[in-house]
């Protein structure tokens, strides 16, 4: 009997993940529970229904009534709000972790104190949490101009100010930590860390991992890595299953964090993480330190890794769900790739919403929906990342133009960074890194 697998979640990322799933040789059935219905993942499944992204017993209900016998969870917010910890209350495994294991995402002082205390303190800047303004001048004294303010809970990339960039005198940095206390928020201050940042995913089962290849995401909105903070603009990995800034070295230890990260989240909860473990990490002159922890597949990171795959996604799940991975049970081809999203102008302050756009001239191998709705047959963005379009190659430079050429072929009022990418921007990454080590 075929596999009835459910997804939750309706962006571009969980369109790659229900293409991946299509193509694999079981062909199970599909169902998605989205915030909106996404045109791409509607043409794959069986059935989709709209509804609350966050509500467990819904979800669950409508999962057991379909018999469904595997979930995916796509964002953060269901794993927050323990959408995982309901479907396995009706006996559907997920890949997903349970909401006290979601807090490698959710709470930024969760997962540093997890890494202080299961010797994972070497990859940890300096930091310290705060719910009030006692000591927070004495530490930012401390730290000088290199310094980090994080909300401590989920506030999808924008609770981040970084000094230098949003902050700037130490005046300001204060003012930011009052407005926080003043919202009823906890903080973490820590020490800014300079370098190159990357995305290092593994398959996790609690036990058992199974590595993907380290991917590039581009955080800011425009050229050059300017403007605000988004989602991610566009991402791109290499065809050694490296990148160009990283040694074979930094490769393996950011690995061997996220082995020891599910160790430390088993002896710390005394459950076993069954999910996506999204490791932010950044190469700094000492070493590869990390950032932040994700509980979940990176957006966009997620559309070059399932353009990649080479085998059968189902089988990577099951073997999740089962806590039996190993190196070889999810493969990727020895290929570049580079994604880039099309977002609606205006984003990410002021998108513009209910624009049509079409896809129809574009020939890319990855080809996913995030925002966007059908009316009388044409695509409707609704103001947010719109289409990520992934290209392979041999080469970087190859998949990085057939990108460019093809997400040029969209018709509507979007845009999207030509740099991601690019022999240029990937040359600043390795001499800056070239030059942090000395
Ligand atoms: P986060 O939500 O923790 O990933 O933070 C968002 C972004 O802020 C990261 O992708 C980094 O670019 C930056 N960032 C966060 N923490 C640090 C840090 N300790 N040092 C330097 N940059 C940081
Ligand atoms: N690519 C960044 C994220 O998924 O959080």
């Amino acid at each position: 009997m075929s596999r009835k697998i459910l997804i939750v979640g309706s962006g571009a990322r969980e369109h790659a993940i229900a293409a991946a799933l299509s193509r694999s040789p079981q062909f199970p059935t599909l169902y998605v529970w989205g915030s909106g219905e996404n045109p791409g993942m509607r043409d794959l499944a069986a059935a989709t229904r709209v509804g609350s992204l966050t509500d467990g017993k819904a979800i669950s209900e409508w999962a057991k009534s379909l018999g469904v016998d595997l979930a995916v969870i796509g964002p953060e917010a269901p794993l927050e709000a323990g959408v995982s910890d309901a479907l396995w209350s009706v006996r559907i495994p997920v890949v997903g972790p349970k909401k006290t294991l979601a807090r490698l995402e959710s709470s930024k002082s969760f997962t540093r104190d997890l890494l202080m205390k299961h010797g994972i303190a070497y990859a940890c800047p300096q930091f310290r949490r705060f719910d009030s303004m006692e000591g927070v001048a004495g530490f930012l004294s401390e730290l000088g101009d290199l310094y980090v303010i994080k909300a401590d809970g989920l506030m999808g990339g924008k609770g981040v100010k970084v000094a230098g960039d949003h902050l700037h005198t130490h005046q300001e940095a204060l003012a930011w930590c009052e407005e926080l206390i003043r919202e009823g928020g906890a903080f973490v201050i820590e020490e800014k860390m300079i370098g190159e940042e990357f995305s290092l995913i593994s398959f996790c089962g609690g036990s058992t991992l199974c590595h993907t290849p380290p991917v590039q995401d581009h955080k800011r909105a425009f050229e050059g890595d300017t403007g605000p903070n988004t989602g991610g603009m566009g991402s791109y990995s290499d065809a050694d299953h490296s990148l160009p800034f990283l040694s074979r070295s930094d490769v393996e230890a950011a690995q061997a964090i996220n082995a020891q990260v599910a160790e430390a989240l088993f002896s710390e909860t005394g459950e076993r993480y069954k999910g996506m473990l999204y490791g932010g990490f950044m190469a700094t002159a000492n070493g590869i330190k990390v950032v932040e922890y994700n509980a979940r597949f990176g957006d966009p990171e997620c559309e070059n890794l399932l353009t990649l795959i080479e085998s059968d996604l189902v089988e990577g799940f099951n073997a999740v769900v089962e806590d039996s991975l190993n190196a070889q049970t999810v493969r990727f081809r020895r290929k570049a790739s580079v994604c880039k999203y099309a977002v609606p102008e205006g984003y990410p302050d002021r998108p513009l919403k209910g624009f049509r756009f079409s896809i129809e001239r574009v020939r890319s191998e990855g080809l996913y929906l995030g925002a966007v709705d059908i009316k009388d047959g044409v695509l409707v963005g609704t103001g947010s990342r719109t289409v990520a379009v992934v290209c392979t190659g041999n080469t970087l430079a190859e998949a990085e133009a057939k990108a460019e050429r093809e997400i040029c072929k969209i018709e509507g009022p979007l845009f999207h960074r030509t740099d991601v990418g690019t022999e240029a921007l990937i040359a600043r990454r390795v001499e800056h890194m070239r030059a942090l080590r000395g």
